[in-house]
């Protein structure tokens, strides 16, 4: 099984490659991340398994289609695979409460089951593979215009859930309305501050069934860029015009940390290909 996916994973990138839609530097985004050598492969002739999208290359994975899988999964396998079990973990608490440290920056909150949410001042995401105040911290440091941070525990869906609602080409079916969930460790930048009041989201449903659950919530805003007295307050504004409703709030996977260590190869697969359409 792991055999076959792994071949078919690389199958797909060297498609991609092979149909050299990037330019040298992307491949080197490629190259680094992914250490298996995709030359061996790189003149299998396989045909496309569906009509390829337009605008995407034979071989991707859109973690948008119908049941596709989704990138990251770092974190462990809940047992059973439930909300509670996921916001009981004590794990999850621990490390949010362990790590409420990062240099330069004033922690917010800590331990919560909601993210921050405000869409006026969203920057970016990233996928962590170990619950990293200080990674995500570096993260922001590197992006003028970010002041605050949030790293968090959430409950995702392995697969896009879908129920039979999509005519998308796609080759991992229609029907996967609850898919086993997944574990990430997200890092979300922020413009402007993140105060308590903007832990709004509290995580959605997917494809109607499929429940998006937070925990291990803490933010961060660097030192100094706010006014100390008034973040203790809470109550310095935050806009909230423009905000979406909590079924449509799904933050957009744009970016991924470095190195993957403790992934599946196809959730690896998935990811980085997921990473090579972003770009
Ligand atoms: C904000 O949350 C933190 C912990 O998460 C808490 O210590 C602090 O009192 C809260 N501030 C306000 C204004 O609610
Ligand atoms: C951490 O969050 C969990 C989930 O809301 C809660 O049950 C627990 O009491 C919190 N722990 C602390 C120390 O705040
Ligand atoms: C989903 O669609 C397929 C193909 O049309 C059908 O065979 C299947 O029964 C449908 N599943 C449900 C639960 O509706
Ligand atoms: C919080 O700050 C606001 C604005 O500075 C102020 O009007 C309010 O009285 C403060 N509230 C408390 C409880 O200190």
């Amino acid at each position: 099984m792991h055999f076959t996916r792994t071949l078919q994973c690389t199958l797909s990138l060297a498609s991609l490659v092979a149909s050299s839609p990037f330019t040298s530097e992307r491949r080197d985004v490629a190259s680094t991340t992914w250490q298996t050598p995709a030359t061996s492969t790189a003149s299998s002739g396989t045909p496309c398994p569906t009509t390829p999208e337009a605008g995407t290359y034979c071989g991707f994975i859109n973690p948008e289609d119908p049941c596709a899988p989704q990138p990251g999964g770092q974190g462990p396998t809940m047992v059973p695979d439930t909300v509670e079990a996921f916001v009981n973990y004590i794990p999850f608490q621990s490390m949010s409460l362990n790590n409420v440290y990062a240099p330069g920056y004033t922690t917010i909150f800590k331990n919560l089951t909601k993210a921050a949410w405000n869409i006026d001042n969203y920057i970016g995401l990233y996928y962590l593979d170990t619950y990293n105040p200080s990674a995500c911290a570096d993260k922001c440091n590197a992006v003028s215009g970010c002041n605050s941070f949030n790293v968090y525990v959430e409950r995702d869906p392995s697969q896009n859930p879908t129920k039979n609602d999509s005519t998308a080409p796609t080759v991992w079916g229609y029907w996967c309305p609850n898919p086993p969930s997944m574990t990430n460790y997200k890092c979300a930048l922020w413009g402007n501050g993140i105060y308590n009041s903007s832990a709004t989201n509290s995580g959605q449903y997917r494809g109607g069934d499929f429940q998006v659950m937070i925990a291990g919530s803490n933010a961060f805003v660097k030192t100094g860029y706010f006014d100390t007295a008034t973040y203790q307050n809470g109550t310095a504004s935050v806009p909230t015009s423009g905000m979406p409703q909590p079924s449509s709030s799904i933050v957009p996977f744009t970016g991924a940390a470095n190195t993957i260590t403790k992934s599946s190869v196809w959730s690896v697969c998935a990811f980085i290909l997921a990473v090579l359409m972003a770009l």
